[in-house]
This record gives structure tokens, sequence and C-alpha cells, in this order.
């Protein structure tokens, strides 16, 4: 069958390098795509929020099945623009609904959700311009830190954490009356701060069924050590060791499952994936469990750049069973090795950068992957940078030492002018004992 998969980013070129092994896919069309996409079909010049030309599109090239990469076409309600045409509601689409995707894209309604469903998320309650004043007094009742979150999509940046009291208040008036993230501020959610470690899990669900893929843990800062400025993801390892068996039962017993029922329940149609922004907190007994600081309505990037290298199942195969329902009669087949995943980055990222220089040695990677972000082929050939994440190296191992190692040879070997790349990736992980 014929597939077209939307997105530009490294999480696409993983997800579409996927998706070119299947046998099932005959022509893969990727838009926009990068100059790695190109690797695995054919880019396509098509906007990612133009519902109608992507429609054409589709029925122009008898594409069977369209995968949704990043969250905007979904909280936009793509699957429900399919839904509504007599011939695309045939097409399958991986992605939840305008009314699922509302679990990423507004904070207030998931958090109702969860509140809904008992899942364990951070005690919370939502303010807006008219209740600026009580919003500000309910601060003072909380002990630091204070966490902040604009309610709705700030690309990754609306979320903020302040130690102190003041600067809370005068933060959350410039949210609400101010604007701060534009309409995405105009109402704020204040939670208590939860005191863990991060990780991600992903599920994939046909609304009924679920496969829980491998866990990773991401890192968002631009500098080593967790330090500087928030950055897209400068790399992810995967599987996260901390999340051994006894913690992924209480993921799925008290989160998967009680959110897919959840989904059930409310009606919400939902085929696609959920990716479970998790915090492993210490509790009273001593055991880590799990708390949702967050759902996204697709999969992580750079998540996806270590979780499905290690999918050995054919992933077309499991989206057709995501379509018609029948996930429970397949089966996951995940590669039991580590996956670790370095972000290579153009210098002045996440301030200003610039595009448009030639990348050299990338045929010097050893075993490793590579996927592409911000990628660009010139007339003449050559891959240019075009954007501030470019590329990442991707290997997987028997060991996660091993695995960090390669793609750091593999990152030092690939150049151009003013790269950057975190060296600690993943570092953290090897310094915790698991009980
Ligand atoms: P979010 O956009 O909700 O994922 O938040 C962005 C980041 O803020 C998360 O990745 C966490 O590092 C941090 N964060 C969010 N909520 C909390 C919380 N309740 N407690 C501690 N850290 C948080
Ligand atoms: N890696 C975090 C995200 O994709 O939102």
């Amino acid at each position: 069958m014929n597939i077209l998969l939307l997105g530009s980013g490294g999480r696409e070129h993983a997800i579409a390098a996927s998706i070119a092994k299947s046998e099932l896919c005959d022509r893969l069309f990727i838009a926009p795509g990068n100059a790695g996409t190109t690797e695995c079909g054919t880019n396509v010049d098509l906007k990612i929020d133009d519902f109608e030309s992507i429609g054409k599109f589709v029925i122009d090239n008898d594409i069977k099945m369209v995968v949704v990469g990043p969250e905007a076409p979904l909280v936009g309600g793509i699957a429900d623009f399919f839904a509504d045409n007599e011939i695309l509601k045939n097409v399958a689409l991986i992605g939840p609904s305008a009314q699922g995707a509302q679990l990423e894209g507004s904070k207030d309604f998931a958090k109702m959700f969860m509140q809904r469903h008992n899942i364990p998320t951070a005690a919370y309650k939502t303010f807006t311009r008219d209740t600026l004043k009580e919003g500000q007094k309910f601060l003072s009742t909380l002990n630091a830190p204070y966490v902040l979150k604009a309610d709705g999509l700030a690309a990754g940046k609306g979320v903020l954490i302040l130690d102190n009291l003041k600067e809370a208040k005068q933060e959350l008036k410039a949210m609400l009356e101010d604007a701060k993230f534009g309409d995405a501020s105009s109402r704020v959610v204040i939670e208590q701060y939860l005191d863990g470690i991060e990780l991600s899990v992903f599920v994939l669900t046909d609304g009924k069924h679920y496969k829980i893929l491998p866990s990773a843990k991401d890192y968002k800062r631009i500098g080593e050590g967790d330090t500087g400025l928030n950055t897209g993801g400068m790399g992810s390892v995967s599987p996260v060791v901390f999340a051994n068996k006894e913690f992924m039962q209480k993921v799925e017993r008290d989160i998967v499952i009680p959110t897919i029922k959840g989904l059930q329940k409310e009606n919400i149609q939902y085929k696609g994936f959920i990716f479970l922004g998790l915090m492993a907190v210490k509790d009273a007994d001593g055991t880590l469990a799990p708390y949702v600081i967050e759902y996204n309505v697709r999969m992580g990037d750079p998540e996806t750049e270590s979780v499905f290298p290690r999918i050995k199942s054919d992933v077309v195969e499991l989206f057709n069973a995501v379509w018609d329902g029948t996930l429970n009669n397949k089966k996951l087949d995940i590669d039991e090795r580590s996956a670790a995943c370095v972000m290579l980055t153009a210098g002045g990222y996440p301030e200003s950068y610039k595009k448009g220089d030639t990348i050299n040695g990338l045929d010097e990677i050893g075993e490793s992957l590579v996927f592409h972000a911000g990628t660009k082929r010139t007339a003449s050939g050559n891959i240019v940078t075009n954007g501030g994440r470019v590329l990442c190296v991707t290997t997987l191992s028997h060991s996660l030492p091993e695995a960090l190692l390669k793609s750091l040879q593999a990152a030092e070997n690939i150049k151009w002018k003013g790269r950057y790349y975190r060296h600690d990736i993943g570092q953290d992980l090897l310094k915790i004992s698991i009980s």
C-alpha cells in the first residue's frame, strides 16, 4: 500500500525508516520531510496544516495510510477532517481526533481527564484573567518551587518553575494579563512540584487495546549536566534502567489502563500514540511510583530516534491493526539492546543560529544510524544544515555505555562549522543503582 507520513524532524526520519522496511509498504511519501527521509521515500511539498491539499494528494496517489508525526495537525483536527469525507474516511489515519488531541492541546483538559479517571498527577488549580487574584493567593498557600503552566500549545516553552513566591506571582500576572505566551496563557494551571526523575513511556492504541512501547529518557537542556536553556531535546536513551518490571507494572495499572478506559468511557476517538511524560517519585514505601506530568498525542522527539530502532515488529502491520481495532491480535517484538541517541545542533541553538553549512563525515559513522532533522539537499547534491537540531546518531548495543560511546564517536566524525553536541547523554542513568 502507499503511505503518507506527515512531518520533517528526526522523529519522522526514524518513523520513515521503520515504515520503509515493511513489506506492506509500496510507496512512502513524506511531507515535507528532510534530506534524510529521501533515503526512505519521496518528499512532497505539502503544508501539514493544509488538510484540503493533503486530502487531494491522498486521493490522487491512492494512499491507504496516513501517519501523523507532530501534534499540530492532530490538535487542528486532521483525523476529523478525514472522518468527515466520504473517500478519506476509509484511509487509515494514525493519530487521535481533535477531542483526543486535547490531552496535549489543553493542560486543563488533560488535568481534568486525569482527575476524572484517578490517574496519578500533581495536585493543581486552573486560573484565568478574572481569577488572577485567587491564583496569586493560591500560590501563597504552596511551598516553593512553584510550577506555572500555560494551558495551550506553547511550543514546549509554556512551563515556568520558580523558586521565589514574588516572582511566581508576577509571572502569573504576566501570563494571564499580558499574554506572555499569547492565547496559550489565557488560562494557567498552577500545580504541585513533583520531585523525581523524568522519563517518557509510549503507548500505541486502537482506542480499546494497547501496546506499551519501550521507555526512553530525553535530555532537554542545551548544556552538559542539564544546564542552560531548554531545547527540543539533545539526545535520548532507551530503555530507562530504573523503569524495571515493577515500575512498568505500576505504569500499566495506574496510568495506561485508566487512560484507555477513560477515553472509551468518554467516547473519545483515539487511534494513535499516547506519550506519557512521567515523573518517577519515591513513594512513602521507598519504591518509585509514576505520576503523569503531561500527555502528548504523538511520539517524542528525540525519544523516537532511540525507541523506533528497537521495534522489531512490522510497524505498518501494527498501524493496520490500530486502524482495524485488532491490536490485541498483534505481538510487539522489541530488541533487547539499549539505544543511545546524540543530537547534533547548529552553533548558537536554541538561540539564533546559522543555516546552510555543508555537513561532512556522514558516511563515517560505523554501525550507528543517522536520523536527519534540520537538513536540506542543495541543487548540487550537498547536504547542508537547515535548522537548530540538525541530525542525530543512534547506536544499539548490548551495553548502554557502549551504545553511548559509539554514538559519541560517530557524532565526533560528523562535522560542520559550529556543530555542537552534549557528551553526557545517559551518564546520569549509569549512576543510578536499581533496587
Ligand atoms: P510539560 O510541558 O508539562 O512537560 O513541562 C515541562 C517540564 O517542566 C517537564 O518536562 C518537567 O521537567 C517540568 N515540570 C512540569 N511539571 C512539573 C511538576 N509538577 N513538578 C516538577 N517539574 C515539572
Ligand atoms: N522530547 C519531548 C517531546 O517530544 O515533546
